[in-house]
């Protein structure tokens, strides 16, 4: 792991939110992983636009471990799901490994999400029916990963976060914290080159968080 930055995002009151920038941060030769120039996100909601994302800049050099930290509402989510290609950014681009998210057509974008990203979302959102063992054999499956191989990986991963003894738990078997490290370890299942959490820790206890 190399340098480690924390972020604050500017959260004050919307629709004027400043834009925040650490586009010095990174040396101009650092090799990118991933690039924002001046996307902005805004829902619309009825007559109401809710101003998610007021113009962000940031790069994120290949190594680099970042944490983005901002109230409730701040447009964290927002932020993961834009740079994730989850959501379509209002305005502004979104480069992963110098490529334009916006200009991949929809198989491409699904090849990049399966293989490029890792996510670990908020609310875990693993498989309910499947087991610990099966949720993050799924992936690899997706990838093509020979069946035995991808199981084996995902014994491994399993162990690597303290699940060893619980592959064959279903979600409701399992503790949040048990859930969310599923999650982490699903995340980890096809070597991305991006892991994006939301709020990866939030259900762990100190130790086990790190
Ligand atoms: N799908 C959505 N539709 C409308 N408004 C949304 C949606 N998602 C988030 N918002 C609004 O955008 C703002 C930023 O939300 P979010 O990105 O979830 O913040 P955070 O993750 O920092 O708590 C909030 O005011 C929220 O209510
Ligand atoms: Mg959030």
């Amino acid at each position: 792991m190399s340098s480690l930055h924390t972020k604050t995002i500017p959260a004050s009151d919307m629709p004027d939110r400043p834009a925040f920038n650490w586009l010095e941060d990174t040396g101009e030769d650092a090799d990118l992983t991933v690039m924002t120039r001046d996307v902005t996100k805004i829902y619309q909601m009825g007559e109401e636009k809710i101003h998610a994302l007021g113009g962000v800049n940031i790069k994120i050099a290949t190594g680099e471990y970042i944490s983005i930290m901002g109230p409730s509402g701040s447009g964290k989510t927002t932020l993961f799901n834009v740079i994730g290609g989850l959501i379509k950014p209002t305005s502004g681009n979104v480069f992963i490994d110098e490529i334009d998210v916006a200009q991949l057509d929809a198989n491409e974008l699904a090849w990049l999400r399966c293989r490029k990203i890792g996510y670990i979302f908020q609310s875990y959102n693993i498989v309910k029916v499947l087991t610990a063992l099966e949720n993050v054999t799924l992936p690899m499956l997706f990838a093509g990963v020979p069946p035995d191989e991808a199981q084996d990986r995902a014994v491994y991963i399993l162990g690597r976060v303290g699940l060893g003894d619980r592959v064959l738990h279903t979600p409701k078997e399992l503790s949040g914290g048990q859930q969310q490290r599923v999650a982490i370890a699903r995340a980890f299942a096809n070597k991305p080159s991006i892991i994006l959490a939301d709020e990866p820790t939030a259900n762990l206890d100190l130790k086990t968080g790190e």
